[in-house]
């Protein structure tokens, strides 16, 4: 059987999916790696880390293969932004500085002040910590001797596909993540590029998210157990993937998914910009298509923050019994009325980009009362999650995007009690889909393109990706959020100034 290859480059890990030309999962396999932090803020990983990590996960996949099975394309998909600096041999010259890296606040106010309007006119984004350009800016400020012998840059997931293919280039989705990218037009924006003083030599070639951009050779097929000469597509960024893989790829079609970060991913067929910036504008892997997407830094990760420090409780229950911390706790939240009686969550852990874009902005409970018990407090994280996603919606829906239903992914989707929550909150349909297996799917589905199994990857995600399960929204309950989502932003606007105030 002719099987597709996705391979997608996490922060925590690797995870890889191999599917058949009808997108049923034959096999998976994933492996961690860790994240440094050498400097608080910081956040780097060395691209031989993920390289180890990849050999083992497909080493993995093909050694398992049936006799008759053949890998017969490769896609790659990857978190974003981060800076892979490399020299003129080929070798990363430092550990890759990642999108989650706050160390360029600097930099972004250098780029700010030296572009004006004209950055929004042209990569159509904001001066962010975790985009790369404020990163190359950073090497060249801090690190003047690295600067010097950079010859290229890539994307991490990019590292991967020169390791499998000796080809060095990015795909159009994970080039507009550099704030280097003309938006609009699909190729870097040369004028930005000169006037921020970075060397036009370093940009890789910009290659279609469906596009074969080298075969596997034959070093990198006797560390992998990959056939030599196996194309690898161009694939893409991990939200892009993520929206292939679940079916984002017609205008209108939104997401909303909460892993770690929260995200809302819509799909647009112009380009549209936010002239706050308060959602990013960025290329999709469907050609000429572009997305909005709200990020927000904590969501998930607000829920395990929850489970690690206050869910000791349901930690031991996991241990003792195997049932699930997360679902106990979701369990209990259930029984708190919508609302939770007036208690608040900000989940601003790690600051916030959508819609804030505020590095200083902290978690927040409040209006405890007596009445309050740890239930309640779970609710609470819970809900203002969903608050969080919410914003990012309102903001797409103004610029005049029709939303009429959500897909929704990640821990998000798997909840049902999170789900109905969703739905209330939006006022709109959340459905689930027949698959979730994340960025790793689509990367998948677009090394089916590569090789003509799909004619196109609208065909690739619509003949693979279905709607499973719809929760309707229930109008009270919706009328119950919407008048606290309206405090909940009006509480970090009260708090903003105070934030800046927090010294650690
Ligand atoms: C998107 C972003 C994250 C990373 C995580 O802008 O920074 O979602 O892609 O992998």
């Amino acid at each position: 059987m002719e099987l597709l290859l996705g391979i997608d480059l996490g922060t925590t890990g690797v995870k890889l999916l191999l599917i058949n030309r009808k997108g049923k999962v034959i096999s998976s396999n994933s492996h961690e790696y860790p994240l440094s932090s050498p400097k608080p803020g910081w956040a780097e990983q060395h691209p031989d880390i993920w390289w180890n990590a990849t050999i083992k996960a497909i080493k993995k996949i093909t050694g398992s293969l049936n006799k008759n099975d053949e890998i017969v394309s490769v896609g790659l998909s990857g978190q974003m932004h981060g800076l892979v600096p490399l020299d003129s041999s080929i070798n990363p010259i430092r550990p890759s500085i990642l999108w989650c890296d706050q160390r360029t606040v600097e930099e972004c106010k250098i780029i700010e002040n030296k572009l004006g309007k004209k950055l929004i006119d042209t990569v159509s984004n904001p001066a962010l910590t975790g985009f790369t350009a404020p990163k190359i800016l950073w090497l060249k400020r801090n690190e003047p001797e690295n600067y010097k012998i950079m010859s290229h840059f890539i994307l991490p997931k990019d590292y991967i596909r020169y390791k499998l293919t000796g080809k060095i280039c990015t795909d159009i989705s994970d080039a507009s993540g550099t704030l280097l990218l003309n938006v609009k037009k699909g190729v870097w924006a040369e004028d930005i590029i000169k006037e921020l003083g970075i060397k036009k030599s370093i940009l890789p070639y910009i290659a279609g998210s469906e596009e074969i951009t080298g075969y596997v050779t034959k070093t990198a097929s006797k560390l992998t157990g990959l056939k030599s000469g196996t194309p690898v597509v161009g694939g893409g960024a991990d939200n892009t993937c993520a929206a292939v893989g679940t079916g984002i790829v017609h205008s209108g079609r939104v997401s909303s998914s909460i892993g770690s970060s929260g995200v809302v991913f819509a799909h647009t067929d112009n380009m549209l910009v936010d002239p706050e910036t308060r959602v990013h504008t960025f290329n999709h892997s469907v050609p000429d298509n572009y997305y909005l997407m709200g990020v927000m830094l904590s969501a998930g990760l607000s829920f395990k923050w929850f489970r690690d420090n206050l869910g000791q409780k349901e930690i031991n229950i996991e241990k003792q019994t195997g049932k699930d911390a997360y679902n106990q706790l979701s369990k209990s939240a259930a029984n708190i009325d919508p609302g939770c009686e007036g208690l608040i969550f900000l989940p601003y852990l790690n600051g916030e980009r959508t819609p804030h874009k505020d590095p200083f902005a902290r978690g927040v409970f409040f209006g405890l009362s007596q009445r309050h018990t740890r239930e309640h407090l779970v609710r609470a994280v819970m809900e203002g999650i969903v608050y969080g996603l919410m914003d990012s919606i309102e903001i797409i829906e103004n610029l005049g995007l029709d939303i009429k239903q959500i897909r929704a992914t990640g821990g998000g989707g798997k909840n049902k009690f999170w789900r109905q929550m969703q739905a209330d909150v939006f006022n709109k349909p959340v459905v689930t889909l027949n698959n979730d297996e994340g960025p790793a799917y689509g990367a998948a589905l677009l090394s089916g393109v590569g090789v003509n199994f799909y004619n196109s990857i609208e065909e690739a995600a619509d003949s693979t990706v279905k709607i499973k399960s719809i929760v309707e929204p229930d109008p009270d309950k919706h009328d119950v959020y919407s008048d606290i989502h309206r405090r909940y932003k009006e509480l970090y606007i009260s708090l903003k100034d105070n934030f800046r105030n927090i010294r650690y």
